[in-house]
């Protein structure tokens, strides 16, 4: 089994490996690929040898690569994981400080921070798709590049090749809602729908008995059910027993956008935002996995905002290698599973899954409160999409209006046209389409 990791000099690779090394028993993995891009270099090259001390010491002997070469990675790959950064943290922090000056939220994956992240990050995943149709036909796509949920769709309606989304939010509110109710994880029987970043816990069981109350309560009374890497504004009890599902962590920014603002504001006068604070967090990273007698994953990388990725990623793998029809949230093509919306868009929600990849679990009609906000980030996400594809600039205009954090066309303009300027290098797409229309 040949693992193709793109983005592989990412500081959440050890986490990744650390996977790898737990389910050992239950998968051989002969080759893991780690791929990135010449700038990256030194990051990959620390990487690959923390990737190789670690498996060393549990005395596997699975070989690990690192190259340059992205078609030499994926060739024969039975799985290719993608999780790349295009512009690095530098464009990450800009998604996040330009929409601030317009007071509205600066955020990586969700409002015109995620938009801008889609117009970078969709045209270099179709290109790696292209690869993988051309070099490993067979091979399973399993996509953690933000914004996921659309860069899943754009993959799965601009290319054949077969790609679940994946995200660590499900995993980590099932991780939460078990420590609150302080059972195991595997005893919470959790059902999740609606988007990536935008994914509702439709019913909490534990031993067949309903505990969506008794968490509501418990959450509303100050219980974590939150990321590292967003600010925890409260839930208000009124609000969550009226909504009567469990919001994930990034509703906050939707649901409580005032306090989500001001504090947005706040943090990056006084600490700088996410991306800014990231960028220290990772040198520190570095610097400690520099160090030859480190052999596990560090515990600084939970500092970090993704935590149980590696158990995400690599259960899922390990279903469909054994087809062991476990349950797992994912981004999965909708067909009907959510009856109000179309079919060829992407969902996060709750799978059985075995050797032929993810098959929800129908829901059907979500509750109008649900289903209202989801439908109208759902047409943003496709606005974004088509703009990424097209290079289109009128439908990156109507996307960024039809985003709620956006609270003018005025305002969406001007948005825009700056998001579009300092992005310029990584949008080749909407010059090339500029330079054909003036012809
Ligand atoms: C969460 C999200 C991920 C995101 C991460 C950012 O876990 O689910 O999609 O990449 O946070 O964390 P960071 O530490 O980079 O802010």
């Amino acid at each position: 089994m040949k693992v193709a990791v793109i983005g592989g000099g990412s500081s959440y690779t050890p986490e990744l490996i650390e996977g790898f090394i737990l389910r050992a028993g239950q998968m051989k993995v002969d080759e893991i690929a780690l791929v990135d891009i010449a700038a990256g270099k030194t990051k990959l090259k620390i990487i690959g040898e923390l990737a190789k001390r670690m498996l060393k010491k549990k005395g596997l002997s699975t070989k690990v690569t690192i190259t340059f070469d992205r078609v030499a990675a994926i060739t024969d790959a039975d799985f290719v994981l993608t999780q790349f950064r295009v512009g690095g943290l530098d464009a990450r922090a800009n998604d996040e400080r330009i929409p601030l000056k317009y007071r509205v939220i600066g955020q990586e994956t969700t409002g015109p921070g995620g938009f801008a992240k889609a117009l970078r990050t969709i045209p270099v995943m179709l290109e790696i798709c292209r690869e993988m149709e051309a070099y490993a036909p067979d091979a399973w796509l399993i996509n953690f590049t933000n914004p996921a949920g659309m860069v899943t769709e754009a993959v799965h309606q601009f290319t054949n090749v077969k790609a679940i989304g994946l995200c660590n939010v499900p995993i980590n509110m099932q991780q939460m809602t078990a420590d609150i109710l302080e059972v195991k994880r595997e005893e919470v029987n959790m059902r999740f729908a609606g988007l990536n970043h935008l994914v509702y816990g439709t019913s909490v069981h534990v031993k067949g008995k309903d505990q969506l109350d008794v968490l509501i309560k418990r959450i509303a009374a100050g219980k974590n059910m939150n990321m590292k890497n967003i600010y925890d504004a409260p839930w208000e009890e009124t609000f969550l027993q009226a909504l009567r599902a469990l919001p994930c962590p990034y509703h906050r920014y939707y649901y409580m956008m005032d306090d989500m603002l001001e504090e947005e504001l706040k943090t990056s006068r006084e600490k700088g935002t996410r991306a800014e604070q990231v960028k220290k967090i990772e040198q520190a990273l570095f610097m400690t996995y520099r160090d030859p007698a480190l052999d596990i994953k560090p515990l600084e990388l939970a500092d970090r905002g993704g935590s149980l990725y590696s158990e995400a990623a690599v259960s899922l793998i390990a279903s469909i290698v054994n087809n062991d029809h476990a349950i797992h949230t994912v981004n999965v093509p909708n067909n009907g599973t959510i009856t109000q919306l179309p079919d060829d868009v992407v969902v996060e929600v709750t799978c059985m899954v075995n050797r032929e990849g993810p098959q929800p679990l129908q829901i059907g009609k979500l509750p109008t409160a649900c289903i209202g906000l989801i439908q109208q980030v759902k047409a943003f996400e496709q606005l974004t999409i088509e703009a990424a594809v097209k290079g289109d600039t009128q439908k990156a205009y109507l996307a960024l209006v039809a985003n709620p954090f956006v609270p003018s066309s005025k305002v969406a303009k001007a948005l825009l046209e700056e998001l579009l300027e300092i992005n310029r290098p990584y949008l080749p797409q909407f010059e090339l389409k500029k330079q054909a229309s003036s012809v």
